[in-house]
């Protein structure tokens, strides 16, 4: 039976975002700056992170809460070993009626048919540039663009499309890639979604300076190809939707700096290591590895702090908020 919470501003619990592993095999520059995330870096160590059975008695305890949708994410999550196998038992629990995986593409090639065939949905790939040089500036490990657009291709031949292509835009850094990445994927069926850079984490260097508008990047994209609104998939849906008015298929923009969603934001967030987080941008979480580990009830746990949940960081960040605050990295949480 689902018993439906509610957080102290009356937003309910839909999606649950699940991090499989804070490992990548990237380094960009606007998520793990190799400065930080070098050869030194520790991560988690295999005996912290969740087992697969106990992710399972995880996504359980939300689906009972309301939980429909669950992404899978990292780091990079096709790094985790064995990852199909979390899919099937997952996409096998009853409730669960989204089930997709937001992924850098660099092993996806190789993955994709037994995703699909262990119950995955549908994919999303990262992908910052068309162009080798810009792309392999930013994810800073030399990976080319052509591998990632195979990735695309053997994804929808697999049956997980139509993908979802997330490109994060950085003023003077990928600005041309919003035309390139536009007059690509228009007309293929997939659908480009351009994320403002965030200030997530206290490491990817954030200024507001950095920051691509929405709005310049809809303008740029309208000038050359007529957009015209969309309404929503579903309430609280991150992407504003918008379709091509020649028919060309959608691309979406996710302003979560210049227009912040956090009025409609139902999703929770589980660490690796499970830690369950109430926000992106939170500092701190609520451990449920050791009550799991220990026998104890998580689904207590989750119904106590989504109650007194009352984050709404987005909206209340201002380009000129000090950062006082360390919170948790983007690697680590998952986006
Ligand atoms: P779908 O709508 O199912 O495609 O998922 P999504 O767009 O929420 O997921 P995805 O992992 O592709 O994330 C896209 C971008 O939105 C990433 O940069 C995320 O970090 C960002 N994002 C997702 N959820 C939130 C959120 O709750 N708050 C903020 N500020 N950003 C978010
Ligand atoms: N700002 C915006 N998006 C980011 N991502 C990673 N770091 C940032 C950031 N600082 C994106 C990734 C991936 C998604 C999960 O989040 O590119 O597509
Ligand atoms: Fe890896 Fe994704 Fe972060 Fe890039 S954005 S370093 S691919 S986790
Ligand atoms: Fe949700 Fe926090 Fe993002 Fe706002 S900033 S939409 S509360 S995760």
């Amino acid at each position: 039976m689902v018993m439906q919470v509610q957080d102290r501003l009356g937003r309910p619990l839909r999606d649950l975002r699940i991090s499989v592993t804070d490992r990548c095999n990237f380094r960009c520059t606007y998520c793990m700056p190799k400065e930080v995330f070098g050869p030194d870096h520790r991560f988690l160590p295999r005996d912290q992170l969740l087992g697969f059975e106990e992710m399972v008695t995880v996504v359980r305890a939300f689906v009972e809460r309301g939980v429909t949708k669950v992404r899978i994410t990292g780091g990079e999550p096709l790094l985790r070993k064995g990852i199909e196998k979390l899919v099937g038992m997952v996409a096998a629990i009853d409730g669960v009626e989204d089930l997709t995986l937001t992924t850098n593409g660099s092993l996806l090639a190789r993955k994709a048919e037994a995703l699909a065939a262990a119950g995955l949905r549908r994919v999303t790939v990262s992908l910052d540039a068309l162009d080798d040089p810009t792309f392999m500036a930013m994810n800073d490990v030399g990976f080319p663009v052509s591998a990632v657009l195979e990735a695309i291709d053997a994804a929808a031949a697999a049956g997980l499309g139509p993908v979802k292509v997330n490109c994060v835009v950085k003023r003077g850094v990928n600005e041309h890639a919003v035309l390139d990445m536009a007059r690509h994927f228009r007309g293929t069926g997939h659908i480009v979604r351009f994320i403002e850079f965030m200030d997530v984490g206290s490491t990817n260097g954030w200024r507001m300076d950095d920051v691509l508008p929405a709005s310049e990047i809809l303008e740029t994209i309208h000038r050359e190809f007529p957009l015209v609104e969309i309404p929503p998939n579903y309430p609280g849906e991150v992407a504003t939707r918008y379709r091509y008015a020649d028919g060309a298929g959608e691309i979406g923009v996710i302003a979560s700096v210049t227009r912040p969603f956090c009025g409609t934001c139902t999703r929770a967030r589980v660490s690796a290591e499970g830690v369950l987080y109430t926000c992106l941008f939170a500092v701190a979480g609520t451990d449920l590895r050791g009550p799991l580990r220990a026998g104890e009830d998580v689904g207590e746990i989750i119904d106590r702090v989504w109650a007194s949940r009352a984050d709404r960081y987005s909206e209340i960040r201002t380009a000129n908020t000090p950062r006082r605050r360390i919170p948790v990295e983007m690697s680590y949480i998952g986006g």
